[in-house]
């Protein structure tokens, strides 16, 4: 260590030196010094800083001074700590005032993060591509000559009979082919169904988190949305009222990660039942559960009453844009008009590729796969925060792509600013909060484990860890 700081010393030139002045006292003036010593560029990025114990004799302060200033600045962004290889200067801070940049780019998305544990995307190293290959030649060689002509608006046969066995199947959906409307994603059966002289009218009910794009694109077609409070149980479906429909992610709350309670699966089926209202059920990453018996849909539980909405966007790629509706059959005609004479979104080819892939257990395959490897990715985040901050809870790692890291109260601002400043890409819980909300989860960071690759997976969790408010890690004294 102490070889490794002369080294440093080398690289940053022998004239630093650290003045301890101005108000405050000691750790502020530390704190202070230190920082303009990484902004004016004196302090270079990677620079290992000296073990607390010698700064401390060499600056005639406490040790537990520098312990504090460095935490705090590692929290800031300034510093990272890792354990095994001491405090550096953060490879990412750069001679600019943070307060100098604006607050909604952060620097880890202007500049494409360096760890990207952002919810959202599968792990793209992952797509099957041969499988997919194999699917797609063997259903392009077998495809009526008419399959290049304009393509019907519910969307191939193959591919709806494909799935109405795997659906049934995997997640206890109970429908038939002529329910089943193909679309390219959940985001496009959200317009359909909204569309103008659709099937669908607001107000509708939606859970309190949820994703800002769907709310933006629902407001965007004139639907106003309510939001639900969450408590453990999911969604208070108990408080719905006059809303013509509800929004929920039942299997694996979106983002905070509980499934729907079963006494409230039943009650909300019974409210839309009583009200004449139907439920909206986004199904985006039933696949993936690990510790707990499987949730099945709760479309099986009222084929009429229950729009169930799923698509590829978690299991195989977002970038298919392939995507169904399961519909009550009342539903089923408006909704092809909304869509039009013709299919204009999803590549009737790919359609094919998909029903081959279904119905010949490649889906199935490669879904176990993967399940695999996220449950050991999200076996390693929790393994590497109970090493390195014990005292972070995390929640919603029964299933699904995400966990929600509990931060302590009043630091998930800062955490995430911290963040993108070491060039982490995620998001805090408020981003997720509807505006109209008078609910406020705790704190905590949605973690995104599928989207880094196998080989960068260890140094993002390294980062993650490096980066969570001081009082919740090991702290660096235990080096
Ligand atoms: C909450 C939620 N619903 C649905 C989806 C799927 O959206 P789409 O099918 O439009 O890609 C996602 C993302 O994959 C999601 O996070």
């Amino acid at each position: 260590m102490e070889d490794s700081w002369v080294n440093s010393a080398q690289r940053i030139g022998a004239d630093l030196h650290l003045e301890l002045s101005g108000p405050g006292g000691r750790r502020a003036a530390l704190i202070r010094a230190l920082r303009d010593a990484v902004r004016e560029g004196r302090l270079v990025p990677g620079t290992r800083l000296p073990p607390y114990r010698s700064l401390a004799a060499d600056l005639g302060v406490a040790r537990n001074t520098v312990a504090d200033a460095y935490a705090e600045l590692v929290a800031e962004g300034w510093l990272t700590a890792r354990q095994g290889s001491g405090t550096r200067v953060a490879e990412r801070a750069d001679p600019l005032r943070p307060a100098e940049r604006t607050p909604v780019e952060t620097p880890a998305r202007a500049r494409g993060p360096l760890h990207d544990l952002r919810q959202g995307t599968p792990d793209a190293s992952a797509f099957p591509r041969t499988a997919w290959l194999t699917s797609y030649k063997r259903a392009l060689q077998q495809a009526p000559n008419e399959v290049f002509g304009p393509g019907d608006p519910a969307g191939r046969r193959e591919l709806r009979e494909a799935l109405t066995e795997y659906l049934a199947r995997a997640r206890g959906v109970r429908t038939e082919p002529e329910r089943i409307v193909i679309c390219s994603g959940f985001a496009h059966a959200l317009r359909l169904l909204f569309a103008p002289g659709g099937v669908l009218r607001g107000p509708l009910a939606v859970e309190a988190y949820g994703l800002g794009f769907h709310r933006e694109l629902l407001a965007a077609a004139g639907v106003r949305t309510v939001p639900l409070p969450l408590d453990e149980d999911g969604a208070r479906v108990g408080r719905l009222g006059r809303e013509r429909a509800v929004l929920l992610t039942p299997a694996h709350q979106f983002p905070t990660g509980g499934p729907l309670h079963a006494t409230r699966r039943t009650a909300v089926v019974d409210w839309a039942r009583a009200r004449g209202a139907v439920v909206l059920e986004d199904d985006y990453d039933g696949e993936f559960r690990y510790d707990r018996k499987p949730v099945g849909a709760v479309q099986g539980l009222d084929p009429e009453r229950v729009i169930y909405l799923g698509s590829v966007s978690k299991s195989l790629s977002p970038a298919l844009r392939l995507g169904w509706m399961v519909l009550p059959r009342r539903y089923v005609d408006g909704v092809l008009a909304a869509k039009g004479e013709r299919e204009a979104w999803a590549s009737v080819p790919d359609q094919l590729g998909l029903a081959d892939f279904l119905a010949s257990g490649a889906y199935d395959r490669h879904v176990r796969r993967m399940r695999q490897r996220y449950r050991g990715r999200r076996d390693r985040l929790v393994a590497a925060l109970a090493a390195q901050a014990p005292h972070i809870e995390v929640t919603g790692v029964a299933a699904g792509l995400h966990a929600v890291l509990r931060l302590p109260p009043g630091t998930e601002r800062s955490t995430v600013k911290a963040a993108a400043w070491q060039g982490i890409a995620l998001d805090g819980l408020a981003a997720f909060r509807h505006p109209e909300t008078d609910m406020t989860a705790p704190d905590g960071l949605v973690v995104g484990y599928a989207t880094p690759s196998e080989h960068a997976y260890g140094a993002a969790l390294d980062a993650l860890c490096g980066v969570l408010p001081p009082g919740a890690r090991r702290g660096p004294a235990s080096r």
